[in-house]
């Protein structure tokens, strides 16, 4: 792997900024294999130098990968002059590194988010050639019929086009289970818009074959796993 500015590395955790790294390197606060470093210019291996700051060993991780339970209220945006955004929701630690929401969901949609700085898989899981397939819990104001469970099969009409087929399991008077392949804009609500239904709740309980642990709250965030990681890859 190519040698990097130590402060530039360090940096990148999220940790620290540039100038924290050269006051702690001023101040003979860092070492790399063991010896205390005089320069943040100096250079290192990301994946083979130990680095340590205050004799701490700083895991160093390329690209980080988090799942979020988003709550209501909340945007799918990186940054909002009013509103609460899902990058709001980010523990501290992670907070300097460059995320970004890799696939969006209304302000009250609730579920499975993946935040991001690895800008390739998040282009590629919001590509519309992908056909990510994304699992949603809806919850209608009206009963769930077999009329829309053909219709989403057979693709319903929207004023933007024909969307691609979509599974429908009905698994209550009012509630249901769909399964889409493409993301567009307020899909699901529109869909059911088409037999005079509203979606009074909507959840997104998997991505591919990943799905939202029962485990993580709404509003907490936690890293993938390395099996989850590789069903997120999978996904594209
Ligand atoms: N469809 C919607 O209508 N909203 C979402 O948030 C996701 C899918």
């Amino acid at each position: 792997m190519a040698m990097e500015r130590i402060d530039k590395l360090i940096a990148s955790q999220g940790l620290y900024s540039r100038s924290d790294v050269k006051y702690l390197v001023n101040r003979k606060r860092v070492a790399v294999d063991g010896k205390v470093i005089t320069s943040s210019s100096q250079k290192a291996d990301p994946e083979k130098s130990v680095i340590t700051i205050d004799g701490k060993p700083l895991t160093v991780k390329k690209q980080l990968y988090l799942m979020l339970h988003k709550p209501k209220g909340c945007v799918s945006a990186t940054e909002d002059k009013k509103q609460q955004t899902v990058l709001d929701l980010v523990p501290q630690e992670w907070r300097g590194r460059e995320l970004f929401p890799a696939g969006r969901l209304d302000k009250d949609t609730t579920g499975l988010m993946i935040l991001t700085d690895d800008g390739v898989l998040a282009h590629n899981i919001l590509s519309p050639r992908k056909h990510v397939r994304k699992v949603y819990r809806v919850e209608l104001d009206i009963p769930v019929t077999e009329e829309m469970r053909q219709g989403f099969a057979a693709g319903v009409e929207l004023n933007d086009g024909l969307c691609k087929e979509a599974k429908l399991v009905i698994t209550g008077e009012r509630t249901a289970e769909v399964t889409l392949s493409e993301g567009r804009y307020h899909q699901i609500k529109r869909m059911f818009g088409c037999y005079g239904a509203k979606v009074v709740e909507l959840h997104r309980l998997a991505m591919g074959n990943l799905y939202l642990p029962e485990d993580l709250p709404e509003g907490h965030c936690r890293e993938l796993t390395e099996e989850e990681l590789k069903l997120l890859q999978q996904l594209i």
